[in-house]
């Protein structure tokens, strides 16, 4: 009844994902498994993303979870368009006072002013060993050069994409006859431990 004291008021985490939304999957899963509302004071309070077909939505609305899109393709013809998209988008992540907010597939390259807004709550995942292969076709291009050991990487998020101070990595080998989807699938999995980890410690942290 009336307010809630804020030593009362939960953690919330606002995920962005643009895709199959697996590593939203395995953090909401491991939210409920291992109680992180009764530990940290934390839930998983939406999710958004810029693609409103995106296979994710519809998983995160089986899990139940409140869900919304920002199409970023509604902002081609303003004057900015990347402007404009992030700056709807940073509203729609307020909204909710996130304690976190975690790109999980995110496939949009942020603003400064984005990254800025959310400073200290800003994590990403990237299928690399970073600094090693930023941007895209991460384990084709670990396979080219001949890599042994591939991997994944959370980070904070700064402006500079896919880099930023790094939380925690997995390393994954990479076996003889592997291709980018046989080596992307197995480092997948990784990523569904490493991601809820790392989350782990940043709410017990705070
Ligand atoms: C993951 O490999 C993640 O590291 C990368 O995009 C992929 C997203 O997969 N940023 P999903 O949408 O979580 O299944």
């Amino acid at each position: 009844m009336g307010i809630i004291p804020p030593s009362m008021q939960m953690k919330n985490i606002v995920i962005l994902i643009s895709g199959g939304g697996s590593n939203m999957q395995a953090i909401v899963q491991a939210a409920q498994r291992e109680d992180w509302a009764g530990r940290f004071g934390a839930r998983v309070a939406a999710v958004l993303s810029n693609r409103p077909d995106c296979a994710g939505l519809a998983k995160a609305r089986q899990l139940g979870l409140a869900t919304q899109v920002v199409d970023h393709r509604a902002y081609a013809g303003a004057p900015e368009p990347r402007a404009a998209f992030d700056a709807a988008l940073a509203d729609a992540v307020e909204h909710h006072a996130p304690t976190l907010v975690v790109l999980a597939g995110f496939m949009r390259i942020l603003t400064p002013e984005f990254v800025r807004r959310f400073a200290g709550r800003l994590v990403n995942i990237h299928p690399s060993l970073l600094p090693a292969f930023p941007g895209l076709r991460t384990h084709a291009r670990a396979i080219e050069a001949g890599c042994r050991v591939a991997g994944a990487t959370v980070h904070r998020v700064t402006d500079e994409l896919d880099y930023g101070p790094i939380l925690d990595q997995v390393a994954v080998p990479v076996l003889p006859g592997d291709d980018a989807a046989a080596l992307g699938a197995r480092v997948l999995t990784q990523e569904h431990l490493l991601y809820p980890r790392v989350l782990t410690r940043l709410l017990s942290e705070r």
